[in-house]
């Protein structure tokens, strides 16, 4: 595969036999900074994590958090809320779901963005689909030293009113020194570009980071910019794909997903792992209390 034919397209494999990625795959994905294997779990795993979500929502209250939210100073309640996230299962709305006098519009599980950031270290069925041989493979084939799972998402993409992410790449916000993030993204429901599937600018990893997104001492998230020049987004490519589809993407990748405006939800399940072996700065805002240090993939 030639480099032009790689940066025309993102690189799409068939998941390989224990994640034992290949050189060819390995190639494009250096080429690409993203990297398509098909079918690497199977959709009855991908419904029995959906099936876990609905149960994690049945205990998210949205009146509590939206209580706690209309007191004082919502800007940072909303940032304490989502900064303390870091080792714990909590659950973020979609601006949109919010009626004319503050009530949702819908059921919670149409009106929520993500849960997020440690289901991979607090519930079981989330681990067992986190931690597996073909992931560990896959991660020590990137050449992970000492590879540990910073976070994990639930991407809702719900119907209607799932909302745009904005071109960005993901070590602007789990950032180390070295840089080190790698995402690896699942597909627990066809994702196609009438649902805001991802879309990859590929090769366009090598640029270096744009922003760094960084918590001050005073609590609050700031963004620093550190390159205004615009994304190339008319070479970006939409990466749709089918349920159980893996996209591994470097944390310098640039993506974004459009608004979800049809009938179908596009549901995602991510990991990010960095390499421990790298410095991981206090001043992020995920932080991890010391009850729960990360882990790897045993
Ligand atoms: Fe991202």
């Amino acid at each position: 595969m030639t480099e032009d034919l790689v940066l025309a397209a993102i690189p799409s494999f068939d998941a390989p036999p224990g994640g034992r990625l290949t050189a060819d795959m390995l190639t494009a994905y250096r080429a690409a900074g993203v990297l398509v294997l098909r079918d690497f779990v199977s959709v009855d795993a991908c419904n029995d994590l959906r099936a876990r979500a609905l149960e994690l929502i049945d205990t998210f209250d949205p009146f509590t958090v939206r209580s706690v939210f209309s007191t004082t100073d919502q800007e940072q309640l909303d940032d304490d809320y989502f900064i303390e996230s870091g080792d714990k299962i909590r659950f973020f709305l979609e601006s949109d779901a919010f009626d004319e006098r503050g009530g949702l519009r819908l059921a919670k599980e149409h009106c929520l963005n993500k849960m997020g950031h440690a289901m991979h270290d607090l519930d079981p069925i989330f681990d067992a689909f986190s931690r597996t041989p073909e992931l560990a493979e896959i991660a020590r084939r990137l050449g992970f030293d000492d590879p540990k799972i910073l976070q994990s998402m639930y991407i809702f993409k719900p119907a209607h009113i799932g909302s745009e992410v904005v071109c960005h790449q993901d070590s602007t916000y789990l950032y180390t020194e070295p840089e080190s993030c790698v995402g690896f993204w699942f597909a627990l429901e066809d994702a196609t570009l009438e649902n805001g599937c991802m879309q990859f600018i590929p090769g366009a990893h090598k640029t270096a980071l744009k922003k760094r997104n960084y918590r001050r001492p005073d609590g609050k998230l700031v963004t620093e910019t550190l390159d205004e020049t615009p994304w190339p987004e008319d070479r970006k490519i939409a990466a749709e794909v089918g349920a159980g589809t893996l996209v591994v993407f470097d944390g310098r990748a640039p993506h974004l997903s459009a608004a979800n405006r049809s009938s179908k939800s596009r549901h995602a399940y991510t990991l990010h792992i960095i390499d421990a072996a790298c410095h991981y700065p206090e001043e992020n805002w995920l932080q991890r209390g010391p009850d729960l240090p990360l882990r790897g993939f045993g």
